[in-house]
């Protein structure tokens, strides 16, 4: 049995809960959209070709806000060609992932999809093969309220009212040699100022992100962000990361502690857009859009691969990067959200990549059922109870040794404050692969707590870490009770399980 004790303080915040930390992504990609999120003909799916099965999950699953077309395939991808009457809608090559794009669902489609699902847009523009032009006809074409050539097209192809898009990404990935024109951090920074600033010439409410690096590891990490932050701080709002993790050789205890190179990523970003912010002696400060985050199975050598070619013939929709997750990958990604709602008071945006079907939190199979993986989780635990406030929590943990990271804590944990609702959420991961953990929680001002929910993910009896849910067994891996947590006099005592991740939630007296 490992211990661990944390200080909460009433007192003690680190900021509001940016509720856009729990977004998502939909991409031209494999079947993330078609049969995935659409699938005219599909038993489940509306007259509109929405599939009402997949979309329940994702409400249940809480996404506030869902990037859209594009990753990898928005860098060749002519927002023109979604829109207008399907029949004419061009079919094209699409060289991000060597598939077919039929263009059968474009941007109307998704504005409706989105309202359907109750989520925000957040819209990545093309800056790969295209620019300025394209990316100021796109905001007119979506934002403006009529009487142009753009805006009555919009109204003339079905949606009279403007879109209202406010959240848009310059681009995506531009630092990866991947990416269909990809460029230097000096070209990508004037194309996206200057992007920027047509856009806002259009839409002057407009929020905009930059992007920073694909991942911490990449060689232009740091002085990409630095280049890119000196030519557009005055336009953009957010500088953009994006990383995704794995298990390497059995490696677990590595794995395990990844959240540490998440934690040491967002810290760099902060500090050197707080460097940019010095040295131009700018007022505003820029904050951080995570907006690529995930656990993948990629191989080298993979046609899925960042960095390798695709190479999926040419044909509509296949099967692409459809990871299975186990219980190990849900107590990482409950780590991950951890690291980045305790870093909330900077990262303001976070989508979780993607969201169904591809490195997906839901699965739906083409004619079949809609599932939870075992990520969707602490993901929608997460988004329904982590609000208001978000709480400073002091850790002493016993910690343990890993090949990658070194020391790290057995217990991670992130909470919450909701004073509206008079409600306390912690979001527990023990790290121990075979030890239960007993931790105590010393609850500093809030003396009256009394325990209304306590949830755990944990290996299911019988199973190792390695269950999963799949279509032959969709509910095998759940939220089960977590019998043992107590709240008595302003002390929580919780034991949790080996490997597992759990939610605990307080009510508490309003003052
Ligand atoms: O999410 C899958 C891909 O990963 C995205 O298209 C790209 O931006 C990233 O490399």
């Amino acid at each position: 049995m490992s211990r661990a004790r944390i200080v909460i303080d009433r007192e003690f915040t680190v900021g509001e809960v940016p509720r856009r930390l729990f977004g998502s992504f939909v991409e031209h990609m494999g079947r993330s959209i078609y049969t995935g999120i659409y699938e005219p003909g599909h038993p489940e799916a509306d007259d509109a070709g929405f599939r009402q099965d997949v979309l329940k999950l994702v409400k249940e699953m809480g996404a506030t806000v869902v990037r859209y077309p594009g990753g990898n395939f928005v860098s060749g991808y002519n927002w023109e060609d979604g829109v207008g009457p399907v029949g004419d809608r061009p079919r094209r090559l699409d060289g991000a992932w060597h598939t077919l794009e039929t263009n059968a669902f474009g941007l109307h489609e998704f504005v409706d999809w989105s309202r359907q699902a109750g989520v925000e847009i957040m819209e990545a523009i093309n800056l790969g093969t295209r620019g300025v032009d394209a990316a100021r006809e796109l905001v007119e074409y979506a934002n403006h309220p009529s009487g142009t050539y753009l805006s009555d097209l919009r109204a003339k192809n079905g949606h009279k009212d403007p879109f209202d898009i406010k959240l848009w990404c310059l681009g995506n990935e531009m630092d990866g040699p991947w990416q269909i024109g990809h460029k230097t951090a000096d070209e990508y920074g004037r194309l996206a100022q200057e992007a920027a600033k047509a856009m806002r010439f259009v839409d002057p409410s407009l929020e905009l992100v930059a992007c920073g690096s694909s991942n911490s590891s990449m060689p232009t990490f740091g002085a990409w962000e630095q280049t890119v932050l000196t030519h557009t701080y005055d336009e953009v709002d957010y500088i953009s990361l994006h990383a995704y993790y794995q298990e390497h050789d059995g490696d677990a205890g590595s794995f395990l502690a990844s959240a540490q190179d998440m934690d040491h990523f967002i810290e760099s970003v902060v500090a050197t857009a707080d460097a940019v912010r010095a040295k131009g002696k700018h007022k505003k400060r820029i904050h951080l859009s995570f907006d690529e985050w995930n656990v993948w199975y990629t191989r080298p050598g993979d046609a899925d691969s960042p960095g390798e070619v695709g190479n999926h013939g040419w044909r509509e929709h296949p099967r692409v990067i459809e990871d299975e997750y186990n219980v190990t990958d849900a107590v990482v990604v409950g780590t991950f959200l951890n690291s980045l709602l305790r870093h909330g008071d900077r990262v303001k945006i976070a989508n979780q990549a993607q969201l169904v079907n591809v490195i997906a939190p839901i699965m739906a199979e083409e004619n079949g059922p809609a599932w939870r993986q075992t990520i969707f989780w602490p993901f929608a635990r997460m988004a329904a109870l982590a609000k208001g406030q978000i709480l400073n929590t002091l850790v002493d943990s016993d910690r343990y040794d890993n090949a990658k990271f070194g020391d790290t804590d057995l217990v991670d944990v992130s909470a919450t404050w909701d004073e509206e609702n008079g409600r306390v959420a912690f979001f527990f991961a023990n790290r121990g692969l075979d030890e239960a953990a007993d931790v105590e929680v010393a609850l500093r001002g809030f003396d009256d707590a009394r325990v209304t929910r306590a949830e755990v993910l944990q290996v299911p009896d019988g199973l190792d870490r390695f269950a999963s849910n799949n279509l032959a067994n969709r509910e095998q891996v759940g939220l089960v009770p977590l019998a043992d947590a107590k709240a008595a006099g302003g002390e929580l005592r919780v034991s949790l399980p080996p490997l597992s991740w759990a939610v605990v939630e307080l009510s508490v007296a309003a003052n």
